[in-house]
């Protein structure tokens, strides 16, 4: 367990702010300027569109599909500039802009291990679980010559347990975070490959 960026706390924002959101476009805007890394960018529009297809696939109400997609794409916003405050700096940012609690206890939890927040919400449950997923299906994608075009899911199972392969991702978190979101493994490959085919930089 890696404790040097616990935040120390678990609660976040104020309740009075909920529903305070910041704009697609201004988050893109802060994206631009935190985030120089093009293909960092890309793994936040392609987690957010993650967290956007969940929600809209539960039929939630448009308020509740924008908090979860200004998750995604927020939630490394500070990795490049600040690795040594990743997470504490964009939630003490999102904090001072009196931005919806809710969505910075979501950016708070993706990472338990890391983070010390232990994911509660589904909003929260989810981010974890699309975070790394996400990087290794589109990792995955960029070694097939038809891309994410007949990707099946046994094939992405397979390369999970392939240690060689996108070593850098942890499979460790990607079982954690499916035990704790309470979902398939196989459901949420198919999720990820479905609706990140879809994604690109917007
Ligand atoms: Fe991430």
């Amino acid at each position: 367990m890696n404790s040097s960026r616990f935040l120390g706390r678990t609660t976040f924002g104020d309740i009075k702010n909920l529903g305070n959101l910041m704009s697609r476009e201004d988050a893109i805007k802060l994206l631009e300027e935190w985030v120089p890394n093009v293909r960092l960018r890309l793994h936040m529009f392609q987690v957010a569109h993650l967290m956007k297809s969940w929600a809209v696939s539960k039929n939630y109400d448009e308020i509740a599909i924008k908090k979860w997609e200004l998750s995604g794409l927020l939630h490394d916003a500070d990795w490049e500039k600040w690795p040594e405050l990743h997470c504490k700096k964009i939630v003490e940012f999102l904090e001072d802009k009196s931005i919806d609690p809710e969505v910075i206890r979501t950016i708070a939890s993706h990472g338990p291990n890391h983070f010390g927040v232990d994911p509660v919400s589904e909003m929260e449950k989810m981010i974890y679980a699309f975070d790394e997923l996400s990087g290794f299906v589109h990792a995955y994608s960029l070694m097939r010559p038809n891309k994410y075009e007949g990707m099946e899911v046994s094939s992405v199972k397979r390369k999970l347990k392939d240690k060689m392969f996108a070593a850098q991702v942890s499979r460790e978190e990607i079982y954690d975070a499916v035990n704790r979101a309470e979902i398939l493994i196989d459901d949420l490959i198919k999720f990820v490959i479905e609706n990140q085919k879809n994604c690109c930089l917007e």
